[in-house]
């Protein structure tokens, strides 16, 4: 099929790499030039597995840039819309980015072509690039509108497309549903997952994807409703641990009986500094907007959001208990991205605890396996020193924050980050250890919804201060 993506951000990138990877003719369309040229040398923008593989396969053949809208939207059947919606100061989503792609989509065509939002957006977007187009002259029969989320998460996006839990049709009449359903032929019928060169993904042959129709609306409701459950049930582990934290249980133990109930699930149970990028929070604050819109009070939401937050605060105090004072602690940040996987840093809890820190006057040397670059932009005045690894960012450092999923932090010497570090300390954001594991490595250990470990080997100096830090607090 000819198919054209608007947007070059994580999820136009990621969909239209891959719709040439099922052997559709993609054009990706950005006005950003610079970000256009970039692509076209070879270079992939975003740090995300199996993207730059699926780029050099097919660029020049199968898929190609322009900035020219206009002759994209021309000469494709599908134009999926995957702009920016980013949001607006009370928290609904700004669909400007969209209506103005729309607009000219309406200008352009001259035959029946179908727009696809991709982007995730509040119910009833769909109605009004509908009416959009109307306004703007195209005519009813000669355009639909569908609603196609995309569910992939950064670090993994590339095989969530290619092997999703579902793909989600949202159209309102038969031949707009079938178009958009064609798209995705190859991974409904299985037939990419038989050759030789496919994106190796889950293990599980012989693989089809689940393909589900709704209304547009329905659709759009799909990945809102999906974004806030799952951000919830983040919130719920997190307020869990801090009742482990207050009685003495042990949440990860909580975690492995909660999770073991087939109605609840392992999945997104893994407690830590709260959920960050660009996705939830900005999709926790468009669902409740759309909620109130329609005179709803969804404080569910509210509540998600409030534990989130606190949860930052947490790890801070848990910081301040470890180390007593903080002004001019020299701290070694392992972690700046909002997960493992990815360079990104938008809403990253990790970012925000790293700024918090320097305001207490504390000096952060800091690394990240792949977001250290977007990170020095946020810094620069050269308020964080970056380390080329992480041994080098815990020398002589006062303690160590574990700050970002990252499987090789899970996997670092304990001897050597002992030796390294000036005080034993680790304050342990993402609970990639266990207790008995720092215990016996001799290592004061702070974790989340878990007993502290302190006055390890050498007795040095966590008790002694996590006394002091209790009772300074009852006093
Ligand atoms: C999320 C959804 O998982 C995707 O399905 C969705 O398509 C995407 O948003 C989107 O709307 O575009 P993503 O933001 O890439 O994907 O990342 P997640 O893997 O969902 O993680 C989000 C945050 O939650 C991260 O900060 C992560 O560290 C945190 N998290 C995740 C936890 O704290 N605990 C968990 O158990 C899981």
């Amino acid at each position: 099929m000819k198919i054209a993506v608007v947007g070059s951000g994580y999820v136009g990138l990621v969909a239209g790499a891959c719709f040439a990877e099922l052997g559709h003719d993609v054009v990706l369309v950005d006005n950003d030039q610079q970000k256009l040229n970039a692509l076209q040398r070879g270079e992939c923008p975003i740090h995300e597995k199996f993207l730059p593989e699926l780029l050099e396969r097919h660029r020049g053949q199968l898929l190609h840039f322009t900035d020219d809208l206009a002759a994209a939207a021309r000469q494709s059947q599908l134009i999926f819309i995957a702009v920016g919606t980013p949001p607006k100061e009370d928290g609904d989503a700004d669909l400007s980015y969209v209506e103005s792609v729309a607009k000219d989509i309406a200008v352009a065509i001259d035959d029946y072509t179908i727009v696809v939002e991709k982007s995730t957006v509040p119910v009833y977007t769909n109605s009004w690039i509908r009416r959009i187009m109307l306004l703007n002259g195209a005519p009813a029969e000669m355009f639909d509108v569908a609603s196609n989320p995309e569910f992939l998460r950064e670090g993994s996006a590339v095989t969530d497309f290619l092997y999703p839990d579902r793909i989600v049709v949202g159209a309102d009449s038969e031949r707009c549903a079938a178009a958009v359903k064609e798209a995705y032929e190859p991974l409904v019928d299985g037939s990419y997952y038989n050759q030789p060169d496919a994106i190796p993904g889950r293990d599980l042959a012989p693989f089809r994807a689940h393909l589900i129709q709704t209304s547009a609306k329905s659709a759009e409701l799909i990945k809102h409703a999906s974004n806030a459950f799952l951000a919830m049930k983040i919130s719920f582990v997190n307020a869990v641990a801090s009742v482990c934290e207050a009685v003495g249980a042990d949440v990860e133990q909580v975690c492995e009986g909660l999770g073991s109930d087939s109605r609840i699930g392992r999945r997104f149970l893994r407690p830590g500094i709260g959920y960050g990028g660009s996705c939830f929070p900005k999709d926790l604050l468009a669902f409740r907007a759309v909620a109130r819109e329609n005179g709803l009070q969804f404080g569910l939401l509210d509540e998600v959001v409030t534990v989130n937050d606190e949860q930052r605060n947490r790890f801070l105090r848990k910081v301040k208990k470890a180390l007593w004072t903080l002004k001019g602690k020299k701290l070694a940040a392992l972690g700046l991205a909002f997960k493992n996987g990815t360079d990104d840093i938008r809403e990253s809890p990790a970012m925000a605890i790293v700024k918090a820190l320097l305001r207490e006057g504390c000096v952060i040397t800091a690394f990240d396996p792949a977001a250290m670059e977007r990170a020095a932009q946020e810094f620069p005045d050269g308020a964080v020193n970056f380390a080329a690894g992480p041994y080098e960012a815990l020398r002589d450092a006062d303690a160590c924050l574990l700050l970002t999923e990252w499987e090789d932090f899970g996997a670092l010497d304990l001897p050597r980050v002992k030796s390294l570090l000036r005080y034993p300390i680790v304050v342990d954001g993402r609970n990639l250890f266990s207790p008995e594991k720092m215990r016996a490595a001799g290592l004061n250990y702070y974790s989340i919804g878990r007993p502290d470990v302190t006055g390890g080997r050498n007795g040095l100096p966590g008790k002694a201060l996590t006394e002091a830090f209790e009772e300074d607090q009852a006093a």
